[in-house]
């Protein structure tokens, strides 16, 4: 089996470390694109950015790839899979159509209200004075969010304390143009208190195999403290998943969420990404769907998974996940994500990394963001290594993580101290 993987952060290492390490040895070659320094040890890179669909394409078309694994949001809501699939070429990932669950908040929320899928109150605003009068109005409360209708690379949802901060965030995003078009339309919502949790699923278009389930540390700083990012760290499984919690958020969103998806000619088909808010009264609420697997979500499900990737992914895009079953670890699985100085807002690049530990068995150093410079390593982006471990306890697996990330060095990293620390403390462990 020929296999290309579009995309070029830890995410996408962690799928080709899996697919290399594939139990059944099905896969013969794999090709990343365009993929990093740490994909490079295990895949032949390919100089095709992942905007370029119809590149890629070609690319797929000529090395008779029997498989495309899209990794990122953006090529999803640029189309790849609608161009893969005009030529016949297999594609693991949602249509354009399909992806606009992710591509558009503003798309998402009035989906979600149509089908009758729980979410925060919220309003859409398309200009700075509508966004004014809804913030002066107040009906929504504050602290509320404020997010940018496109994609912002998980920069552009802004939780607001208070109505000034709001109206500054509003007026960032529809006078200064802080997201270009993709602030050009923003959603108001209330803030949801509560708990977080990310539940990914895989969809064959009418079918949803629940993965793993995860909690993402999305805030920068330890104790929940600083900007949003991308995600900091992972555990899972995320102790905040009871069986009853499981069952209630598959019974009153994922499903309604396909059937509305196929109702309304946007079938999915990949993975089905829950961001939701476990609000204080136990109930779930939807913040967010993304159409791919996230990252560093992907880093632990996949350090966890049992199965086969290939086959299991070559089943949900040949829209035959009925007799799928899906095998897990029971050992907890963690990710730390080092971070250069500045990230998210003012990454700086190009800082030589002096030290990285090896990966070993059930210790995955993954590379995010780094590039070889002649015979040095050097970082190349915000989210530079996710440092991925198994244990056979939670306490286990983070030494196991935290051990490795000591020994990464280069100047202005930065990594959270506190992943998984409210789980340790629902365990009695903290
Ligand atoms: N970790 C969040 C995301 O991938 O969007």
């Amino acid at each position: 089996m020929k296999i290309l993987v579009v995309g070029n952060g830890a995410r996408e290492h962690a799928i080709v470390a899996k697919l290399r390490d594939s139990s059944i040895g099905a896969v013969d070659e794999i090709y990343c694109a365009p993929g990093n320094a740490g994909i490079a040890k295990h895949a032949r890179l390919v100089p095709i950015e992942m905007s370029n669909t119809v590149e890629l394409a070609d690319f797929a078309q000529t090395i008779k790839a029997d498989l495309t694994i899209v990794g990122p949001e953006l090529p999803l809501v640029l189309g790849i899979v609608d161009e893969f699939k005009k030529r016949g070429l297999r594609i693991f990932g949602p249509t354009r159509s399909a992806a606009e669950i992710e591509g558009s908040k503003v798309f998402a929320r009035e989906f979600l209200t149509r089908h009758n899928v729980p979410s925060p109150r919220y309003s859409v605003c398309g200009s700075y004075d509508e966004a004014e009068r809804i913030l002066k109005e107040g009906k929504l409360g504050f602290p509320c969010v404020v997010k940018a209708d496109g994609l912002t690379s998980g920069k552009g949802a802004l939780v607001c304390e208070t109505r000034e901060e709001a109206l500054a965030a509003a007026a960032s995003m529809l006078k200064d143009k802080r997201f270009g078009k993709a602030g050009e339309r923003v959603v108001i919502e209330e803030f949801v208190p509560g708990e977080e949790v990310s539940f990914l699923v895989l969809c064959d278009g009418t079918r949803a195999v629940p993965l793993a389930s995860v909690q993402d540390h999305k805030r920068l700083k330890d104790g929940d403290k600083g900007p949003n990012t991308g995600g900091m760290g992972t555990i899972s499984p995320a102790l905040n998943l009871k069986l009853e919690l499981h069952k209630e958020i598959m019974s009153t969103i994922i499903i309604p969420t396909i059937a509305g998806l196929s109702k309304e000619g946007r079938s999915f088909s990949g993975v089905l990404y829950a961001g939701l808010m476990i609000g204080t009264d136990g109930k779930p609420r939807v913040l967010e769907f993304n159409a791919r697997f996230g990252d560093p979500e992907c880093q632990v499900i996949l350090a966890r998974l049992r199965s086969d990737l290939a086959s299991l992914l070559v089943a949900v895009a040949d829209g035959a996940l009925a007799d799928v079953k899906v095998e897990w670890a029971k050992e907890p699985a963690v990710c730390v994500v080092v971070a250069s100085e500045g990230y998210p807002d003012n990454v700086v690049k190009g800082r030589e990394v002096r030290h990285l530990p090896e990966s070993e068995d059930g210790l995955q150093i993954l590379h995010g963001a780094t590039v070889m410079d002649g015979q040095k390593l050097v970082t190349n982006g915000g989210r530079v290594f996710a440092v991925t471990a198994l244990g056979a306890s939670l306490p286990q697996a983070l030494n196991r993580a935290y051990e490795a990330v000591a020994h990464i060095e280069f100047d202005g990293a930065q990594y959270r101290r506190d992943i998984g620390a409210s789980a340790l403390k629902k365990l009695g462990v903290a």
